[in-house]
């Protein structure tokens, strides 16, 4: 699928999705600005970008205003990962909050088209499963996840009314569990986690007993919803939740990595971390109707590429 626009801006782009996203756009001949304070991203992730003729970087904390010319912005900008997340959640909250603001100004400023990288995390713990988006979810709003649950639902406030107030044109997109490679080695995500401690052939941790599910999309995919969402029709403006709705126990995931990996790796069991969800699976009809989206990379040949990630970063 192609983007129809020159110049684009992408917030976060340093990060694991950024990156891949950063590839993406440039790939397919259009300059991007990327935009990242490197708290949790890094310049390994586009190293391979520098010095291309499209592609610019800018460090910058998107907290603070930002005065550039561009069609059209990514914002990914937000520690995505409960250890980074809650390292500094007032942090957090800004980032969302404050960095939805001024992005949300800057598009206002520019008529640019403006795309929020929003998360399954704003349903919070739900009651319903599958996940719609006409779900209003249930969200613990005093506790340590909130700088992020509530910050990203703060942050589709802020988008739906610059929409309302100002016809802004906005995209706002819930991701779901996404792996792939370039994800944080020690961000203690689950495939992450368990890839590391069974190529390092340690025990895999899990919180509870395993039975909680989880489903994961592979990094491609999401990108490439990413894309088909920004490029949509003006009149379709989300929320839309984009995520691979196979679901998975923690325990078969865990069994799964070590088989590809190899080795002896046990599994220990520890509590589970508060509010954590025992389900999470995306409803994805809007996608498929309104974007033709589905995805079409399964678990295996996914875990195959991170593992490949992980091996040669261990490695390094
Ligand atoms: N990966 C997932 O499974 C997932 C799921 C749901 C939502 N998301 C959302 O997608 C976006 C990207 O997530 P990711 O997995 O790539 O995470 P990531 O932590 O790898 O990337 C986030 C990037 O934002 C940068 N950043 C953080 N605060 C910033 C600030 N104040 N100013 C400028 N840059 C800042 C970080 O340095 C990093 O490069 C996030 O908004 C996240 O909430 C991701």
């Amino acid at each position: 699928m192609r983007l129809d626009i020159g110049k684009y801006l992408v917030t976060g782009g340093a990060g694991f999705l950024g990156s891949h996203l950063c590839d993406r756009l440039v790939e397919g001949g259009h300059d991007v600005l990327c935009v990242d304070n490197f708290f949790t991203g890094g310049k390994a992730n586009i190293a391979h970008l520098l010095g291309h003729p499209r592609f610019e970087l800018m460090r910058h904390d998107v907290t603070f205003p930002l005065y550039v010319e561009v069609d059209r912005i990514f914002n990914l900008a937000c520690p995505a990962s409960p250890v980074h997340y809650q390292h500094d959640p007032v942090q957090t909250t800004k980032t969302s909050v404050h960095g939805a603001i001024n992005m949300l100004g800057l598009a206002k400023r520019l008529r640019a088209r403006i795309l929020q990288a929003s998360t399954s995390e704003v349903y919070g713990d739900p009651e319903i499963h599958p996940q719609v988006e006409s779900y209003w979810g249930r969200v613990n709003p005093i506790g340590p996840r909130s700088c992020y649950d509530e910050g990203k639902r703060c942050a589709e406030t802020l988008f739906f009314d610059y929409w309302r107030q100002h016809r802004l044109e906005i995209k706002v997109m819930r991701i779901f569990n996404t792996y792939g490679p370039r994800m944080h080695p020690n961000d203690g995500r689950v495939v992450s986690n368990f890839i590391v401690q069974a190529l390092r052939g340690e025990p895999i941790t899990i919180y509870g007993d395993g039975s909680q599910t989880r489903s994961f999309c592979y990094v491609d995919d999401l990108i490439d919803g990413m894309v088909r969402l920004m490029d949509s029709p003006a009149d379709f403006i989300g929320p839309v939740n984009i995520g691979n709705p196979n679901e998975i126990t923690m325990i078969e995931l865990a069994e799964r990595i070590v088989g590809q990996v190899g080795g002896p790796s046990t599994i220990v069991h520890k509590p589970l971390p508060a509010d954590d969800p025992r389900q999470r699976q995306p409803d994805i009809a809007v996608a498929r109707e309104q974007l033709a989206w589905a995805p079409k990379v399964g678990l295996e040949d996914g875990l195959r590429e991170t593992i490949a990630y992980f091996r040669h970063q261990l490695a390094a």
